[in-house]
């Protein structure tokens, strides 16, 4: 299956940013939505202001694509009810309104961190249970449960990217295990969205292909794509890149921590 027409939702984010500028050359229309208002950059683009939690305006705003590639949201640790509004209802919109449209696919921006409290030694697959880090990947293990739910009981085609740290290049010690680069960040956008169409779920880790990942890489039956990048070869330009990983100690690493958290929360 081509690229048909995409809409990327969160497209004036960092990940969507990057995505819009690479799929642009590649697509006869780009529909891009972001709450924060966007100006089209080619010819093809379609932009869009939408809020993620208004379902009829969203509904409107995807009018047009045939597959959407998920990417708005709250993307760190928030209070509950700001996650819930934004990434679960706003999910539920999109997945509805891909239901209604007879979308061919949906690719939804999951996180690692819904398995965060796995140990640096453990080499986590994606069909492990959950295990949160905190309230945002809560709210993503509740984005993906709502992917499944749309798959099993109306067909959909559902592919939820666990993504890691997304950066330029890794600047810290536990990148070297988590990073994304921009180029294997649209490799994985680019296979999940053009996979064969069929009805079904599936959570993979979108990485690169960091020596010292912790997470397995997709399975090519469920997801074509295999990483290019390495935070290895950055590792010179990282102080503490040498110390040794607790493999006890959580993947999430300060992410696990109560403080991070309990700022959210009342004393
Ligand atoms: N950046 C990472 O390393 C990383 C890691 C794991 C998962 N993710 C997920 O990937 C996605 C994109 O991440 P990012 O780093 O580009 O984040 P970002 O904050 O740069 O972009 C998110 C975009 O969503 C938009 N948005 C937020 N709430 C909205 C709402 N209610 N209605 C409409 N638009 C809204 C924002 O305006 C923003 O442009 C997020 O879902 C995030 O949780 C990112």
């Amino acid at each position: 299956m081509g690229l048909g027409t995409p809409a990327i939702t969160g497209a004036a984010g960092n990940i969507g940013s990057v995505v819009r500028e690479a799929l642009r050359g590649e697509v006869e229309r780009l529909i891009l939505l972001d709450r924060v208002p966007l100006r089209p950059e080619a010819e093809n683009e379609d932009v869009r202001t939408v809020d993620l939690r208004d379902a009829t305006a969203v509904e409107s705003a995807l009018a047009g694509a045939d597959r959407v590639l998920h990417l708005g949201g709250v993307p760190d640790e928030a209070p509950l009810p700001d996650l819930l509004e934004a990434n679960v209802l706003g999910t539920h919109h999109v997945l509805e309104a891909a239901r209604r449209a007879g979308m061919a696919r949906v690719v939804l921006a999951g996180s690692n961190r819904v398995t965060g409290f796995y140990p640096a030694g453990h080499r986590t697959a994606p069909h492990e249970p959950v295990r949160p880090d905190g309230l945002y990947g809560v709210s993503k293990a509740a984005v993906e449960a709502l992917g499944q739910l749309y798959a099993d009981k109306f067909g959909l085609s559902v592919l939820c990217l666990r993504i890691g740290s997304f950066e330029q290049a890794p600047t810290e010690p536990r990148h070297l295990a988590t990073w994304l680069s921009p180029r294997d960040a649209v490799g994985y956008a680019r296979a999940a969205l053009t996979a064969p169409p069929s009805p079904g779920f599936a959570a993979v880790y979108a990485v690169s292909n960091n020596t010292r990942r912790f997470w397995e890489l997709p399975d090519p039956a469920v997801l074509d794509y295999v990483p290019v990048d390495d935070a290895e070869l950055h590792a010179d330009g990282i102080p503490g890149a040498e110390a040794q990983v607790d493999p006890a100690a959580p993947q999430a690493g300060p992410y696990a921590l109560p403080e991070f958290t309990l700022r959210h929360l009342r004393p």
